[in-house]
C-alpha cells in the first residue's frame, strides 16, 4: 500500500524511554512535528501498552514493535489483544505459522502486520550456530516472499536489504527500516546506516529514529528537519 500522503506519517519516532512519563514527555516536545511513535519492549514492559490507547485517542500512530513469536493459537491471541488498543502496527517474527495466525487475528479491519525476516545482529555464521543451513542474505529473501504470500502487510529489514526484499513482496507492501541518521548525527551502534532522503530514493516507506531525535537539544527540530529531508 502506497505511503500516507502526510509526509509526517513517513517518520516513526521510537520511544525507547525507560517510563511512560518521560514518553508523555517527550510526544508533548515534539508536539505536531510528529504523528507516528515506536513502542518496543522496554516501554511496553514499563506499562506502555497504557499509552497505546491515549496516543492514538490523541490522532496519533503507534507502531507496536514487540516481535511476537509463539505456536499459532497464542499469537492469535496476542495479536486480538494488542489490536483492541489500537496500535498502527504490530511486528511478529517471519515464521510462517505465526505470520498466518497474525494475519487470521488482524481481520480485515485490524492493524497492519509487520514481519521481521532476520533480526539484523545476526550473520551468517549467527545463522548457522541457530541451526539454519542457509545464508542470511536468502533467508530474508525467502521469509519475505512466504510473508507477502501470506498475506503480510509489511516487512522491517535494515537499509541494505531494502531492495532485495521489495522484489520479494512487490509494491504493495510496506518496508519499514530503522538505522537512519539525519547527515552529520552519530551513527552510535548502527553499522550500516542511510539518511533520511537515500532511504526515500531506496523506495522505503517508513524510517525508524530513536537517538538522533530523542537525544538532540531541540527533538522537535530534529524531526522536522527528518521530516523535511523526505518531503
Ligand atoms: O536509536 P536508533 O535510531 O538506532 O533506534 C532505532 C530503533 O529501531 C530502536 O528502537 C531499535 O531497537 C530498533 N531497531 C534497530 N535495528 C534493528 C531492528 C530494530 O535499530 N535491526
Amino acid at each position: 500500500m502506497p505511503a500516507s500522503p502526510d509526509p509526517r506519517d513517513r517518520l516513526i519516532v521510537a520511544l525507547d524511554v525507560h517510563t511512560v512519563a518521560e514518553a508523555e514527555a517527550l510526544v508533548d516536545r515534539i508536539g505536531d512535528a510528529a504523528t507516528f511513535y515506536k513502542i518496543g519492549y522496554r516501554l511496553a514492559y514499563e506499562g506502555g501498552l497504557a499509552l497505546v490507547p491515549r496516543l492514538a485517542a490523541a490522532g496519533l500512530k503507534v507502531f507496536l514493535d514487540l516481535k511476537l513469536h509463539d505456536i499459532g493459537n497464542t499469537v492469535e491471541d496476542g495479536v486480538r489483544a494488542l489490536a483492541d488498543l489500537g496500535p498502527a502496527l504490530i511486528t511478529v517474527h517471519a515464521y510462517p505459522q505465526t505470520m498466518r495466525a497474525a494475519v487470521r487475528a488482524r481481520g480485515t479491519t485490524g492493524p497492519k502486520i509487520l514481519a521481521v525476516t532476520v533480526l539484523t545482529s545476526y550473520d551468517d555464521a549467527d545463522a548457522a550456530e541457530a541451526g539454519y543451513a542457509l545464508p542470511v542474505a536468502e533467508l530474508v529473501a525467502r521469509r519475505a516472499a512466504q510473508a507477502a504470500e501470506i498475506g503480510i502487510d509489511g516487512i522491517v529489514c535494515s537499509a541494505a536489504e531494502a531492495a532485495g526484499v521489495r522484489r520479494a513482496i512487490g509494491s504493495d507492501r510496506l518496508i519499514v527500516t530503522p538505522g537512519i541518521r539525519p547527515a552529520g548525527s552519530a551513527a552510535g551502534d548502527q553499522k550500516r546506516v542511510m539518511t533520511p532522503g537515500e532511504a526515500m530514493a531506496a523506495g522505503i516507506d517508513h524510517v525508524v529514529v530513536g537517538r538522533p531525535i530523542l537525544q538532540a537539544a531541540d527533538p522537535r527540530a530534529m524531526a522536522q528537519a527528518i521530516v523535511a529531508e523526505m518531503r
